[in-house]
């Protein structure tokens, strides 16, 4: 089958469907691949690169489009685009059916089939490597900053310099979901102090792991709607919240929007009041603009300033970053034809028995499928009768281990007593001191890796194994008589010894690199 990648002609976008490192994979996975020319040069990926990668370049559109059994696409196709399309083919791209309900009309007319990629049931997750909706969020989360950065006119981190003291920047984010949570992770390596609020309290957590304080509410309503997604709060709820984010406009420097509630118009979260109320040079970013915008002033598509406040409204944050966002996106779809194409010979199968490609699946064969039935969550299971005598687990490993009863636990005592008097009275004086420092050893060793935290383990063993290295010490003993021409060197000895040596370096210097690694990971 040959999959086509068409230029984007929506005004502005600069995404493209694919990149020249998946045309690879999707090669590969036995397809033939046409893009259209010009179709990656605003993300900066020329023609000759996708050539390279195993992609024939298509002169027009309209041969393209001729010539496609899949398109991939970014925005949903133009009444002209659906024209060039002919019966049998498939599109993906991201059609939002319930906003487009003339093209889902159009697309079923020409008889082709349409996955909206918007439509992926993201609770399953199994779907997570198609989630484009996901990985365009991140993006844009991560440019809002970028933006709010750019129109503000100082540092983010606090700076003392000869010239004075600088304060760091406040941002406060409004929505930590997908975007939010980006937003909140790019300002605080910034060394911004970053708040952020969600009417979700499940979202906290996440808030504080990625470096910023959570501001709750003075008002006690759960704000989860399901499926990740939030829902409309009572009035009382969205009073206190009100009275929270007037007093959060008055300290902060930035405050980027993303309070969103699927299907809903975008909550209005900061009023003109708010605005007003901000210092002179702030910034907001109302990722929201799109639906209408969580600020009362923003003008979509547009960075305008109001009151001394710079008000941004931008609606195409993740065009902004297109060759970052193509190459996500172009993943997700090649994830995606992954699962259209699991007998891997370049024929797809869309299957509507699989509860991924059902959802995305908004049209079938000219069909309107759209939308999925809901999905059907297998029930939690029961929860188990309460454990008899409430049984401890030993930490996360095997069987559950109780508290030894006190009888046992006297009598080990006993044997073990006994064991080191006889020991005491009858071995050898070297093999107690050795066998001290034994015990010793076990002792200090259990405690120690018993407080590490599991996610530590590895680092720990790894610089452990280069410590317990020093039997190069060993290896050295016995090489330095070979040097030493007064003595009688055994050649084999002094062999085995090099590469005893040899590869116990690689041990110690390969044990301490592990560990470099494994801890930065941990680090910020
Ligand atoms: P999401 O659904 O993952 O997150 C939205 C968050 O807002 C949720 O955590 C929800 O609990 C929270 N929320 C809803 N109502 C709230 C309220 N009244 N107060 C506080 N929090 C509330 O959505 P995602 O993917 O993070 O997108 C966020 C927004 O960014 C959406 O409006 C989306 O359309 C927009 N977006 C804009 C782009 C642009 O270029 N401007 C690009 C990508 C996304």
């Amino acid at each position: 089958m040959r999959i086509g990648v068409p230029r984007e002609i929506f005004p502005g976008e600069k995404r493209v469907a694919t990149v020249p490192d998946v045309v690879t994979k999707l090669v590969k996975l036995g397809f033939d691949v046409v893009i259209e020319t010009g179709a990656g040069e605003l993300a900066d990926l020329s023609d000759d690169a996708y050539k390279e990668a195993g992609a024939a370049i298509a002169p027009s559109a309209a041969e393209l489009w001729s010539g496609s059994d899949l398109v991939f696409k970014v925005r949903a196709p133009t009444p002209d685009e659906v024209a060039l399309m002919h019966e049998g083919q498939t599109l993906i791209g991201f059609l939002w059916p319930a906003q487009n309900p003339d093209l889902m009309q159009q697309l079923a007319a020409q008889k082709v089939t349409a996955l909206s990629i918007d439509a992926l049931p993201r609770t399953l997750s199994r779907a997570q490597k198609m989630d484009a909706l996901t990985s365009m969020a991140g993006v844009s989360g991560y440019r809002a900053v970028v933006e709010s950065a750019n129109a503000f006119g100082r540092f983010f981190n606090g700076q003392i310099t000869a010239a004075g003291k600088v304060p760091p920047a406040k941002v406060f984010i409004a929505g930590a979901g997908v975007a939010g949570l980006a937003a909140i992770g790019a300002a605080a390596s910034l060394g911004a102090i970053v708040r952020a609020n969600d009417t979700r309290a499940e979202v906290a957590d996440q808030v504080v792991s990625l470096g910023g304080e959570f501001v709750k509410v003075d008002y006690e309503e759960e704000g989860s709607g399901g499926g990740g997604y939030a829902k409309v709060m009572s009035e009382g709820f969205q009073a206190a919240q009100r009275e929270m984010y007037a007093q959060q406009a008055r300290e902060v420097d930035i405050i980027i929007t993303t309070a969103l509630i699927p299907g809903k118009p975008a909550p209005k979260l900061i009023t003109a009041e708010m605005v007003r109320s901000m210092k002179p040079g702030s910034v907001i970013v109302d990722m929201a603009a799109e639906q209408g915008g969580n600020c009362e002033l923003t003008e979509p598509g547009k960075a305008v300033v109001k009151h001394g406040v710079t008000i941004v409204g931008y609606t195409d944050l993740a065009s902004r970053m297109a060759r970052q966002s193509s190459t996500l996106y172009g993943t997700n779809l090649f994830r995606l034809t992954e699962e259209l194409c699991k007998t891997k010979d370049g024929v797809i199968n869309v299957n509507m028995q699989d509860d991924a490609i059902r959802g995305l699946t908004v049209i079938k064969d000219g069909e309107i499928t759209w939308p999925a039935p809901p999905l059907v969550v297998a029930p939690k299971p029961a929860p188990k009768p309460a454990a008899a005598p409430a049984a401890k687990k030993g930490h996360g490993h095997g069987e559950p281990s109780g508290p030894m009863p006190a009888g046992k636990l006297l009598i080990v005592a006993a044997v073990t007593a006994v064991l080191f008097a006889l020991m005491g009275a009858y071995a050898p004086a070297a093999f107690l001191s050795h066998f001290t420092v034994f015990v010793l050893a076990c002792f200090v060793g259990y405690m120690v890796v018993w407080n590490v935290k599991p996610a530590l383990h590895t680092p720990l063993m790894s610089v452990t194994n280069a410590i317990s290295s020093i039997i190069a010490i060993g290896a050295l003993v016995q090489i330095s008589p070979m040097a030493n021409a007064a003595s009688r060197p055994n050649t084999l000895i002094g062999i085995l010894a090099a590469l005893a040596l040899v590869l116990t370096a690689i041990n110690m210097f390969g044990g301490f690199a592990v560990t470099q690694r494994m801890l930065a990971m941990f680090r910020k």
